[in-house]
């Protein structure tokens, strides 16, 4: 791994406040990005902004509701105002608060509203993004565009049918970008996450559930935020130089087995033999 192979590069990292993007923000910044914490939460992302500049790294933070476009413009205009580039955009942010889960669920019974906030944060908003980022690349002739995905975005579930839903659409719209704009320098990824729990994240999550995902993932354990933005840095630097219109999975493999691994596993254990 290339240390600070971000040196010099300007980045924004929407809903950076906390959890996976506030580490994404800290470890691009340690590889010597310039960095746009940018939040809903402006309050939290003044906070991850000055931890950075703590040690030593360069951070601004810009409230932005990234469903908006008059925020996104403005947050875009500001970062390039303030740094005069924009090499990187991570697309990090979405909605998971409970309130929002608990109304994200099977189709026949997806409280409608909930599924357009969804769409409008998570899948909208990085198009947005997008859009007000784009034109500063292309001054430059590189970017680099990383979108978090999610294997909800790949795989039917029981619930969070429209996160799964914005999921999915963010891995076209990176295809679109990397098409329309990688002649010009420009790329882009979708970065499909595994479950990485932040300290503070999830804390609603069924325990039984979690257990389940556990096992079905083939690493030691769950992610942590540090493998995900260890990743995120890796696309955003010129390391990736010829990866774009990919999906990069970081998951620990749980997308990777065949559905009845777990049951197989156990089996096996339990005769004391690997004969099937
Ligand atoms: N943590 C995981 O295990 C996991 C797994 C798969 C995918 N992901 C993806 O990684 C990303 C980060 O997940 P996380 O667990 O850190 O979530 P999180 O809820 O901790 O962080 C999301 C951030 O987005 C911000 N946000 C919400 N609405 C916003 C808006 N309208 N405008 C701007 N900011 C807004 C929130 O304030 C928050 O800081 C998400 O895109 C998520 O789908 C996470």
């Amino acid at each position: 791994m290339t240390e600070r192979k971000l040196e010099g590069r300007v980045a924004i990292v929407t809903g950076a406040a906390g959890g996976l993007g506030g580490e994404s923000a800290r470890v691009m910044a340690g590889h010597g990005a310039r960095l746009a914490i940018t939040d809903i939460n402006l309050e939290a992302a003044e906070l991850t902004a000055a931890g950075i500049r703590e040690q030593g790294g360069d951070a601004i933070a810009v409230g932005c509701d990234v469903s908006l476009e008059g925020d996104v413009k403005a947050m875009v205009a500001q970062v390039v105002e303030h740094y005069g580039r924009l090499d990187i955009l991570h697309n990090n942010a979405a909605i998971l608060s409970d309130e929002q889960r608990s109304k994200d669920l099977d189709i026949v019974n997806m409280d409608v509203e909930a599924w357009d906030r969804a769409m409008a944060v998570n899948l909208r908003g990085a198009m947005l993004c997008c859009k007000h980022s784009i034109p500063h690349m292309l001054k430059l002739q590189r970017g680099s565009i990383i979108c978090s995905t999610s294997g909800f975005g790949v795989q039917g579930d029981m619930t969070l049918s429209a996160y799964a839903a914005s999921k999915a659409g963010l891995i076209i719209l990176c295809k679109s970008i990397a098409a329309q704009y990688g002649k010009q320098g420009v790329r882009a990824n979708a970065l499909h996450i595994g479950l990485a729990p932040a300290e503070n994240a999830h804390g609603t999550m069924n325990p039984a559930v979690m257990d389940i995902i556990r096992q079905n993932h083939l690493t030691p354990d769950l992610g942590t935020p540090r493998q995900i933005a260890d990743t995120v840095a890796f696309l955003a630097s010129d390391e990736a130089g010829f990866v774009t219109g990919s999906t990069l999975v970081a998951d620990g493999g749980f997308s990777s087995h065949a559905p009845s691994l777990v049951q197989v596993r156990e089996l096996l254990a339990a005769s004391g033999s690997n004969k099937i």
